[in-house]
């Protein structure tokens, strides 16, 4: 006789179908968002939307019921906002009632059995920092970091430029101005700032090549643009050289607010503070003018993302890029 009856784990009692255009899906859907995000809330109208907006491209979904109600979702397909050929994501949630029970696992493999192998070279997916069961579950199927993206902000009205520059390295001998008075003073402002800018572009998008622009494409793409601010746009001088700058943007969806855009130093001049410095002059330009914040996106931990916390970013929890190596597909 057993004295035991074993546990039914709850892969033996769920059920995986598509999901469907219902609105009961999309409620589902949302509700199980909505539990797992909730600093960003959805809604159906939201989701279907984005499915409106969606490419025509493979996208498949799946919904795990137990018992007749939705436990998990996933979805995976062509991943097209990467612009790469053959790059595919996947994503998957759970409600927190049935995690740590195998609902996720079988959610993915079942999408993955679904891909057609041939097209897929890659395998993207992603977690926020703060979601560690997230980060565990990609890692426990073979995902691997790829990068860190994060979301910060500076209070200008709690920024102070003496206190901090009290707290910082000395640039000196390097000088700071903002482009504005230079294009005044300056002759040939136009091929340095045109040199400069595309010097610290083309370090940030190695190894693709980048080409270097013609004085008119640089005007019209670069001093024209709408958002530019030749008054929020500072440079660094060491004597006659121009060795560094850094940009603040207007943006569209919120006057208080303008945005780090590009900051960069002649890699001979690092390590001496200029970048600090060139943001500290930056972010007072923007205070003077009335701006109430400064907003940021990147890596918190580049040398851009040391800076920003050490002049005082806020910053939110990371979006953590992940990737599974994949078997390359027999011959
Ligand atoms: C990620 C998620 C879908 C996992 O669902 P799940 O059904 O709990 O996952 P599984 O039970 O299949 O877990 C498989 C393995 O992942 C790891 N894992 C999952 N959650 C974990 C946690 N909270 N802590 C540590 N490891 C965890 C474990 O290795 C686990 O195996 P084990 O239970 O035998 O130790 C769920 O946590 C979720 O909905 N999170 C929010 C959405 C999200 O972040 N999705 C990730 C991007 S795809």
């Amino acid at each position: 006789m057993r004295l035991f009856q074993p546990v039914p784990k709850a892969v033996d009692t769920m059920h995986l179908r598509d999901f469907n255009d219902s609105d009961a899906d999309y409620r589902a859907l949302v509700e199980l968002e909505n539990q797992t995000w909730p600093d960003t809330p959805t809604t159906v109208e939201a989701q279907r939307e984005m499915v409106a907006a969606r490419p025509d491209i493979r996208w498949d979904q799946r919904v795990c019921e137990i018992d007749g109600s939705v436990a998990g979702l996933g979805s995976c397909g062509a991943a097209f906002w990467l612009g790469e050929p053959g790059a595919f994501h996947v994503y998957v949630v759970v409600n927190h009632a049935h995690r740590r029970q195998g609902i996720g696992s079988h959610i993915f493999r079942d999408l993955l059995k679904r891909m057609p192998p041939a097209d897929m070279q890659t395998l993207n997916s992603g977690c926020r920092e703060d979601q560690i069961g997230g980060l565990k579950f990609l890692q426990a199927h073979g995902f691997v970091e790829t990068g860190r993206d994060a979301d910060a902000e500076l209070d200008l009205a709690e920024f102070d430029i003496v206190r901090l520059a009290e707290t910082c390295k000395d640039p000196s001998p390097a000088r700071f101005r903002p482009l504005a008075p230079l294009t005044e003073d300056c002759p040939d402002w136009m091929e340095r700032f045109r040199d400069l800018a595309y010097r610290i572009q083309a370090e940030a998008v190695a190894p693709e090549i980048l080409e270097k622009p013609s004085a008119q494409q640089f005007a019209e793409e670069h001093l024209n643009a709408r958002d530019f601010n030749p008054y929020l746009c500072w440079i660094a001088r060491d004597g006659t050289d121009w060795i560094g700058l850094t940009e603040l943007r207007s943006m569209a969806d919120d006057d208080t607010a303008v945005e780090a855009f590009r900051t960069g130093v002649d890699p001979a001049r690092r390590g001496r503070g200029v970048a600090t410095a060139l943001k500290l002059h930056a972010f007072a330009s923007a205070k003077a003018q009335g701006y109430a914040k400064v907003v940021a996106h990147g890596d918190p931990d580049s040398s851009i993302g040391h800076i920003h916390r050490r002049l005082g970013f806020q910053f939110q929890p990371a979006w953590i890029g992940m990737q599974k190596p994949l078997q390359p597909p027999n011959p």
